[in-house]
């Protein structure tokens, strides 16, 4: 009797208990992320390195653990409270930034780890949401190219006349021509010729990964309307939507650096796939599998 009692008191409290989130766990998980990287020995100097490190960057904690537990030898830089962590992989430098959410972010961390790290290349990797009802959540998008979703120019319509979304024009964002020697408009970044062929080859021979190549378009916003991603998607030809990329592809145009992005599918609003922020570690493996290959067969020749 006492144990029947025990047990309806247990599946009283279960069911009357607080659901248990996704944002509490993910809460947590960023948090004991924090602690870790607290843990590590922090830098007192700038970065020195004989050779050029890769720079592998992710917005939030979820999307750079697994980097940088990775790494040999970490040493955690802060600059203006953006965290960077430099180490070696397979004996070759490397730096893991964490740029924090969005487009201006992920400007300024890029600028500031060019400035401090002089990387030889920059892969941006993260979770994005499908654009396309043939990505799912856990599959990996190699962007060939990137485009900023949101800067274009809308036709004039007077007050009242309601607003007709595919009104509009890719105006582009100003990004430094080495032709003309002045920054001009630009609607589209193109990944490096030699990190789109490798992370091919990577997606051919890893088969656990579910791999498709295309454009991953990047805005300020957390777009769920999905006449309107198809949209896009009909007008731009997009595959995943995030906030970063476009950001660290217009920087490193600028500067010259060798770019792409990856990213993991983390939901599709297309196909009803909620968030799942766990898929954050495939990104993350495959660009080091990338940064790997990049390491063999460009650095080391
Ligand atoms: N829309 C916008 N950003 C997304 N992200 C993942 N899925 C989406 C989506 N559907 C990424 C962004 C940002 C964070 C909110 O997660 O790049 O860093």
């Amino acid at each position: 009797m006492k144990k029947l009692f025990a047990l309806l008191i247990a599946a009283l409290l279960w069911a009357t208990a607080p659901a248990h989130t996704f944002a509490q766990d993910k809460d947590a998980l960023t948090a004991s992320i924090e602690q870790y990287y607290s843990s590590l020995p922090q830098a007192k100097r700038d970065y020195k390195s004989r050779l050029r490190p890769i720079l592998i960057q992710g917005a939030m904690n979820i999307e750079t653990d697994a980097l940088v537990r990775s790494l040999k030898k970490p040493v955690v830089y802060r600059y203006d409270n953006y965290l960077f962590v430099a180490g070696t992989y397979r004996n070759y430098p490397i730096v893991i930034s964490r740029t924090e959410q969005g487009l201006a972010n992920t400007a300024a961390s890029t600028i500031l780890a060019i400035e401090k790290f002089n990387p030889i290349a920059v892969i941006n990797q993260g979770t994005a949401g499908g654009s396309d009802p043939a990505v799912h959540v856990g599959d990996i998008v190699i962007g060939e190219k990137s485009i900023p979703s949101s800067a274009f120019y809308t036709n004039q319509s007077p007050a009242g006349a309601g607003v007709d979304y595919t009104d509009q024009e890719m105006r582009g964002v100003y990004a430094y021509d080495r032709v003309d020697e002045t920054f001009k408009r630009r609607g589209e970044f193109f990944a490096d010729r030699t990190l789109l062929e490798l992370a091919k080859r990577v997606a051919a021979s890893e088969k656990e990964f579910t791999v498709a190549t295309g454009t991953i378009a990047s805005a300020d916003w957390w777009m769920s309307w999905v006449d309107y991603i198809n949209f896009l998607r009909e007008r731009y030809g997009i595959t995943a939507s995030e906030m970063e990329t476009v950001s660290a592809a217009q920087i490193c145009h600028n500067a010259n650096i060798p770019f792409i992005g990856i990213r993991v599918i983390s939901d599709n609003d297309i196909n009803d796939e909620d968030y799942r922020f766990d898929v954050s570690d495939r990104s993350q493996k495959f660009a080091l599998l990338l940064a790997e290959r990049y390491i063999i067969d460009v650095l080391r020749k």
